[in-house]
């Protein structure tokens, strides 16, 4: 089971576009895909067409704390794949998870051990994560096997890459599985002359670790969040475009991780 964690403190870099659409493009090439929103905005669960009101909070990562099992929680969602809903009382999951037993460092893993017994439900797990560091970060990365982080050219940005790098080197000293960091470059112009520039910095520091799909400004990704649907629902002109991106990027994670 790949469990693939979407993360950066900046926000609003792309995190839950990213979150989404790569959960439809896992499922579209036939694997079995739970997509966890763990972050009390709920912008994926919207999205999803889940209305955060009518999720119960045990119902969400708030239930996992309180030691309900993961099968219990998800439910599926119209987009084809499983869904652990977001509830706006999880503004207190980073209280919740800070005092839970090792500072809930392991709350996730032990989730996916016990729902993996006797066979992993799901081949690819997606979180997506609200735009902050801390105990809710912290207990995510001990589950994942990859960390990806969306980033645009903007200084801002390559501050919050370099905290999330480092949050990631500790918890590779309790998860072994952790492969490390993948850059994503979103809303980028690599013929535009402020981003090659931004590349270049960029490139110094994390050539290793960026990703070759490069995600432009679409407005499909913008417009098929207000009509709650995934690129691959949404029939936008430039859907197709962006599909094939998200398809792209699927094929160099596998590329990467194996499929499942
Ligand atoms: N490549 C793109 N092209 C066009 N619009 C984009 C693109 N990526 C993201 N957006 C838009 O940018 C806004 C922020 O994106 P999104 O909500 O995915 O970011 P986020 O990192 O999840 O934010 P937060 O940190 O608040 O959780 C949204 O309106 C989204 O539609
Ligand atoms: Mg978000």
């Amino acid at each position: 089971m790949q469990i693939y964690g979407i993360a950066l403190e900046k926000g609003g870099v792309g995190k839950t576009s990213i979150a989404v659409n790569l959960a439809a493009a896992f499922s579209k090439v036939n694997l079995r895909v739970l997509l966890i929103d763990l972050d009390a905005q709920a912008h994926a669960t919207s999205w999803l067409g889940v209305s955060p009101e009518t999720v119960r909070p045990e119902e969400s990562m708030l239930g996992i704390v309180q030691g309900r099992p993961l099968r219990s929680c998800v439910r599926p969602s119209l987009a084809g794949f499983d869904l652990l809903p977001a509830h706006p009382a999880m503004a207190s999951l980073p209280v919740q998870v800070a005092g839970a037993l090792n500072s809930g460092l392991f709350l996730l893993q032990d989730a996916f051990a016990q729902a993996s017994t006797p066979a992993p439900p799901y081949d690819v797990v997606v979180l997506d994560l609200a735009p902050a560091r801390g105990p809710v970060l912290a207990t995510a990365l001990s589950a994942m096997t990859r960390c990806i982080a969306p980033v645009q050219p903007e200084d801002l940005v390559l501050q919050s890459l370099r905290a999330l790098t480092e949050s990631v080197r500790a918890a590779q000293r309790v998860n072994p599985r952790l492969r490390g960091l993948s850059v994503l470059r979103n809303r980028y112009a690599p013929r535009s002359a402020g981003d090659q520039v931004y590349d270049a910095t960029l490139r110094e520091t994390y050539a290793s670790s960026l990703l070759q799909t490069i995600l432009p400004v679409r407005a499909a990704l913008r417009d098929a969040a207000g009509m709650r649907q995934t690129v691959f629902a949404y029939g936008g002109s430039d859907a197709p475009e962006v599909r094939a991106l998200f398809l792209n990027l699927v094929e160099e994670l596998i590329t990467l991780d194996g499929g499942s």
